[in-house]
């Protein structure tokens, strides 16, 4: 079985591309030090919009050997997790909001040695994790309610990492925490400054311009000036 490690870093999102530039953007991207992509998966129904599809996953997959990690908003998870192990994805995160099964949807994503996360919409608070972090590789905490790329940041977002993190520590946990959408220059240092390792990269950072590399060597940089 594979082995999948988790990385401190930025994760592109490839919705919040031009779809027609996919190609180019993978051969750029996969040429830089990111550590997974980011990949949104909708159904229409949990939030009103449809991100990327199965179909573009199984083509990605023959692109990249760097990890894919799927963001479902879908309102009936235990229908795509299988699918989407099934296609080689490496990671998957659930809405907490729609699931009546989390524990059963984290355990078949670990089951085929795939890392499990949880997101957490804007007002969901974090004591949601109670009783999962046994289960659990990462969580999403959401900087925008979920649905849309190029959505203003949640500022409450910055005491939810706070809590996140408190919550982690009196668990004796080591999961990760991401943060997804929204996020820039500024709003990118005060994350990391709360506690976040991973920041989804979207529209006003990595596609900004179009200069993907230029964007994600500034943006990357973050984690390693104090
Ligand atoms: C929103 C998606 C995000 C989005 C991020 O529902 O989950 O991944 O693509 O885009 P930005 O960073 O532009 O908000
Ligand atoms: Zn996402």
């Amino acid at each position: 079985m594979v082995e999948r490690k988790i990385e401190v870093g930025i994760s592109p999102s490839l919705m919040c591309g031009n779809s027609f530039l996919q190609g180019e953007y993978i051969q750029t991207l996969n040429k830089l030090e990111i550590s997974w992509y980011h990949i949104d998966i909708m159904d229409g129904h949990f939030v009103p919009n449809i991100g990327l599809n199965l179909n573009f996953i199984r083509d990605l997959r023959k692109l990249t050997e760097k990890l894919i990690e799927v963001h479902l908003m879908c309102t009936a998870p235990l229908d795509w997790i299988e699918k989407l192990l099934a296609l080689g994805v490496d990671a998957i995160s659930f809405h907490i909001e729609a699931s009546h099964a989390p524990i059963r949807c984290l355990n078949l994503i670990r089951e085929k040695g795939a890392l499990a996360g949880i997101a957490l919409s804007p007002a969901t608070p974090p004591e949601r994790l109670d009783f999962l972090f046994d289960y659990l590789d990462y969580v999403t905490l959401m900087g925008v309610e979920p649905g849309f790329e190029g959505q203003n940041f949640l500022p409450q977002t910055f005491k939810k990492i706070e809590r996140t993190r408190h919550l982690i520590k009196t668990h004796q946990s080591e999961i990760f925490i991401q943060v997804d959408g929204g996020v820039d220059l500024d709003i990118g240092k005060k994350l990391i400054d709360s506690g976040a390792d991973i920041l989804v990269g979207g529209v006003p950072t990595i596609f900004m311009d179009n200069d993907l590399k230029g964007n994600y060597e500034k943006f990357s940089s973050l984690f390693t000036t104090p």
